[in-house]
């Protein structure tokens, strides 16, 4: 079987290197098509055997499944180029949260999914999101969630909990990246200790909690609670961080809606006429 992916951008190089890595595909069996075409020559001859689309509608004529890799405002015109070539078995498999699975489905005369992969899938850890269209069988659902298990965690969601579910699977990994380098900071700031030092103390905590929330029997709750001992200095920095946190999240969450729900409008205006 070949797979093919359009877009070979962060991510759509990211999910080519999970799926070699974790010897989903060979590279034999993988085609890539980009805009620029030296992006994907790039990737390519990092992994001999690739082999390189010259346009997107070469590249859906020789795969039977294809990831599309690229940015919301960009799918109307990878829609027009691949039209011609798609057949009605095939399965098309959107990375991107804006843009419909109804939209998908009325350009596309073949089968589509979406899903939300997440750049903790470089390392075949995290989660992936999946939603399967209207014309996707249960066997092919399946075969879905297995390719993504590969590489993830897979778990299916409803199209109306995309944002939500994306925020905490695909973001999230920037958002807790971001409050430790914050916390780094605070702690070079206030007490000098070497950037270079603290650094990694907070990097294998994150990957020590990561185990301890997935393998070792831990929930959020309790995982507090077992660090911290009343009236003492956990206990105390965490009532801190229940007040200052809490409201943070809310507005970070009513910002990335707010953000959302303006990208598919402008992604339903963009796909509304078919000029072919
Ligand atoms: N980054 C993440 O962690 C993440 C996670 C989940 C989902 N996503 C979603 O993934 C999508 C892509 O994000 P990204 O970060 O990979 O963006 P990116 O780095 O900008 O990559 C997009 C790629 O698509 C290529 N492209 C644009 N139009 C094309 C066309 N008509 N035909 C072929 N290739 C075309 C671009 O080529 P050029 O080289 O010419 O620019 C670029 O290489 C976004 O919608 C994003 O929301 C991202």
């Amino acid at each position: 079987m070949k797979i093919g992916f359009i877009g070979t951008g962060s991510m759509g190089r990211t999910l080519v290197e999970a799926f070699i890595h974790a010897q989903t595909f060979l590279p034999s069996e993988i085609v890539i098509s980009n805009r620029t075409q030296k992006t994907a020559d790039q990737l390519a001859a990092a992994y001999p055997g690739i082999q390189v689309a010259h346009n997107n509608l070469e590249l859906v004529q020789q795969v039977s499944c294809f990831f599309i890799c690229v940015k919301p405002g960009e799918f109307r015109q990878v829609f027009e180029d691949i039209l011609p070539g798609i057949k009605a078995d095939q399965l098309a498999i959107s990375i991107t949260s804006p843009v419909m699975l109804e939209d998908l489905e009325k350009w596309l005369p073949c089968k589509v999914a979406k899903i939300i992969p997440s750049i903790t899938n470089q390392v075949l850890c995290g989660s992936s999101l999946y939603i399967p269209g209207s014309r996707i069988t249960p066997k092919e659902e399946q075969w879905l969630h297995q390719l993504l298990s590969t590489i993830s965690n897979p778990l299916k969601v409803d199209e109306r909990h995309t944002r939500i579910s994306s925020d905490l699977a695909s973001c999230a990994p920037a958002f807790l990246a971001n409050i430790l380098e914050q916390m780094v900071e605070a702690a070079v700031k206030k007490t000098g200790i070497p950037p270079e030092t603290a650094a990694p103390l907070v990097a294998q905590m994150a990957l020590g909690v990561g185990k301890l929330l997935t393998e070792g029997g831990f929930s959020l709750h309790s995982l507090q609670q077992r660090v911290s001992v009343p009236g003492g200095i956990t206990a105390e920095g965490l009532e801190l961080l229940e007040q200052e946190l809490s409201p943070a999240f809310d507005k970070l969450f009513h910002i990335t809606h707010a953000k959302y729900e303006e990208d598919v409008e402008k992604v339903k205006r963009s796909l509304q006429y078919r000029s072919i």
